[in-house]
């Protein structure tokens, strides 16, 4: 059994990863107050953090990684910290490409795509198109994304569904609606971390997370490590996990 790491908490048996891990990149703000800089610094530093770690997730094995990049309550935020956030995700993509072809990472974004500014717009779902037929690590971007919006949405797309006569109301299973998500197809999450010590999951992945493992830590995202994530795969690692058995 290959286990690796420098102490007991950052052991991990790398055969026994966790196939999906969905992260909240929460703490950016924060982090650049701390330091008497504009939030929008901590974005920057965010993205850099989301760029290591996702390529940690591929080096090792995981096949599929899911970030909260922006939710559909953050256009709230002042119109120069959603505008940042918007340009950081165009660089990301603009310089992701490369790798994108090299290493065969398939992006998908889940989430209403159409409010965004059109050229990011145009970009992420150009990247979706040129990326779908690679079988590397699939990193999935949430962007413009609230779980209560995609079950509504999936409960609408299924009603209309049954008014049409397609489908019948009784014989509807979990599975339709798992089917009718951003995320149909993608196995739900194992393992669901938070950094920056908020204990929640802010509208994120309500309904795929039903029997993730939650992790928090206090570390920030933008300190977020690779030495960070070992210690939530060890953690992950010693539960135990039942789906509601025993
Ligand atoms: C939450 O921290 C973070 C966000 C709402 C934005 C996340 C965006 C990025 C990391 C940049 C681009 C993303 C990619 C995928 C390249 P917060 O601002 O709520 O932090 P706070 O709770 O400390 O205020």
């Amino acid at each position: 059994m290959p286990l690796f790491g420098s102490t007991k908490e950052t052991r991990v048996d790398y055969s026994r990863l966790p196939r999906h891990i969905a992260i909240i990149m929460d703490g950016n703000g924060r982090w650049a107050k701390s330091r008497g800089l504009p939030r929008t610094a901590g974005h920057a530093v965010g993205a850099e953090t989301f760029r290591t770690i996702a390529t940690y997730c591929r080096e090792i094995g995981i096949e599929y990684l899911t970030v909260y990049a922006f939710s559909t309550e953050n256009w709230k935020r002042p119109m120069e910290e959603v505008s940042a956030i918007m340009g950081l995700l165009k660089k990301y993509l603009l310089e992701a490409i490369a790798d994108m072809e090299k290493e065969k990472v398939r992006f998908v974004f889940f989430g209403d795509l159409s409010p965004l500014p059109a050229e990011l717009r145009e970009l992420a779902e150009e990247t979706q198109r040129r990326s779908a037929g690679y079988e590397g690590c699939q990193v999935n971007i949430c962007l413009n994304y609230g779980g209560r919006d995609e079950i509504l949405r999936a409960a609408k797309a299924l009603a209309a569904e049954c008014v049409e006569g397609k489908r019948s109301p009784d014989t509807m299973t979990e599975e339709d609606i798992s089917n009718h998500l951003w995320s149909a197809g993608v196995p739900d999450p194992d393992l669901v971390i938070r950094p920056s010590g908020e204990v929640r999951l802010s509208n994120f992945l309500l309904w795929q997370s039903a029997y993730a493992e939650f992790y928090v830590t206090d570390v920030s995202w933008p300190d977020f490590s690779k030495e960070d994530l070992r210690k939530a795969l060890a953690a992950y690692q010693g539960r135990s996990r039942r789906f509601g058995g025993v």
